[in-house]
């Protein structure tokens, strides 16, 4: 069984929830420093990180990493408190500041996100990180190919964030639905829920994940469906699409009682079997303490197998872990048996299960046809369908 805290939900990582957020005051005088300090611009991915610090959702980690957790994350999947993390979370740049600088930390968009003073600059070691995380160093790998790009020295020190949300009027803030940990934990308390299953996805909810969503539902008092809302790929459906198909699938198919949905503001780096054990310790960070692990968890192309990502859980200490992985096998609707399926609920038969490719779903929408409801909810293909043809 899992550490507890007060309120009956599962204790943060690390045992505590960090908070790296200005009060308004910090920050009115930290955007006047501001205005004096070298700037950094971000990548996307490292503006989204940034507001995962800033907010807890990566606790206990307080800032950027240092080159010891670096490396002990990449050889062990350890920070060197021991806890475990699997992906380096790191700020690299191409020209480094000086050790003792204040820097300011700016969002692609242009906003300014933090300020940090720099107290650690070392050698961004990609022969160590790439091939640890994503068990692949092909090029062609998205994930790898954003790495390789990335600046050749990282910085880490004390930071504090001004700007959590960086474009709160954009059309992908979802302020009503972008709670932080403590925000979903407080929600979660009202509720009396105390056992929590979260469903992470980065796309539209088919027929087979909303069967993963219900029996996961089953064995706990409520869901978080909590959508990545961060970078992703080219090619990967608009989060804002998706919330909308989120939204009309559950106003029409799931218990509003028992259901909620809010959004994790992280970037993607389709690392796989790694990648589901950090969208777990993020979701513990969030109260979590059932996270649903499918097929090809967090992977991309065939660098991984199917189920690699729940295969790894067995390799962690559960202790430290704390959140329950709920591993699910490759479900589908069969006709045979009027229903969704599984490996293990059903046997296979020839032509029996309903399966198309992700090419096949697209070319069905961009030409206005809905793929069949044994694989898509009707609704969710007409919302899908608008944006496909709007393009
Ligand atoms: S992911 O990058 O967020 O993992 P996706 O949104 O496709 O991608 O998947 C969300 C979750 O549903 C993951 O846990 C994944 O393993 C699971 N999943 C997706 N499709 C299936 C399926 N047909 N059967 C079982 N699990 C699935």
């Amino acid at each position: 069984m899992h550490q507890t805290t007060p309120d009956g939900l599962i204790a943060p990582h690390g045992g505590k929830l960090i908070n790296l957020l200005a009060t308004p005051d910090e920050a009115k005088t930290l955007a006047k420093e501001a205005e004096s300090l070298p700037r950094i611009d971000l990548t996307p991915k490292q503006s989204c990180d940034l507001e995962m610090l800033a907010i807890g959702a990566f606790s206990p980690l307080k800032t950027f990493m240092g080159s010891a957790d670096f490396r002990s994350v990449c050889k062990d999947m350890k920070l060197k408190s021991g806890d475990i993390w699997p992906i380096p979370i790191l700020l690299s740049v191409k020209s480094p500041p000086p050790i003792g600088e204040r820097v300011a930390l700016y969002a692609p968009n242009g906003t300014l996100q933090a300020v940090m003073t720099v107290g650690e600059t070392f050698a961004h070691d990609k022969k160590l990180e790439i091939p640890s995380v994503f068990r692949t160093e092909d090029e062609a790998h998205p994930g790898v190919a954003q790495v390789l790009a990335e600046g050749d020295t990282c910085i880490s020190g004390p930071i504090k964030v001004l700007a959590a949300c960086v474009d709160p009027e954009g059309p992908e803030a979802f302020l009503d639905h972008r709670l932080t940990p403590a925000q979903t934990r407080k929600a979660f308390a009202e509720k009396g829920w105390k056992t929590i299953s979260a469903f992470q996805t980065r796309n539209p909810i088919h027929r087979a994940h909303e069967y993963l969503c219900k029996c996961a539902q089953e064995i706990t008092d409520g869901l978080l469906i909590h959508p990545l809302v961060g970078e992703t790929k080219e090619g990967d459906i608009p989060a804002a699409v998706r919330m909308d198909c989120y939204k009309i699938l559950i106003d029409n198919y799931f218990h509003p009682d028992h259901t909620m949905l809010t959004v994790m503001p992280a970037a993607m780096r389709y690392a796989g079997p790694r990648e589901a054990v950090l969208h777990a310790l993020i979701r513990k960070n969030y109260g979590i303490s059932h996270f649903i692990v499918g097929r090809d968890h967090a992977g991309v192309g065939n660098y991984y197998g199917t189920y690699d990502a729940q295969q790894i859980f067995d390799e962690l200490d559960h202790d430290n872990l704390g959140i329950t992985p709920l591993k699910f096998e490759h479900a589908a609707w069969s006709h045979k048996a009027q229903g969704m399926v599984s490996g293990k609920t059903f046997p296979k038969l020839e032509g029996d299960q309903v399966f198309l490719s992700g090419t096949k779903v697209r070319d069905l929408l961009a030409s206005g046809q809905r793929p069949p409801a044994e694989f898509t909810r009707p609704e969710v293909a007409d919302a899908l369908i608008s944006w496909a043809t709007a393009k």
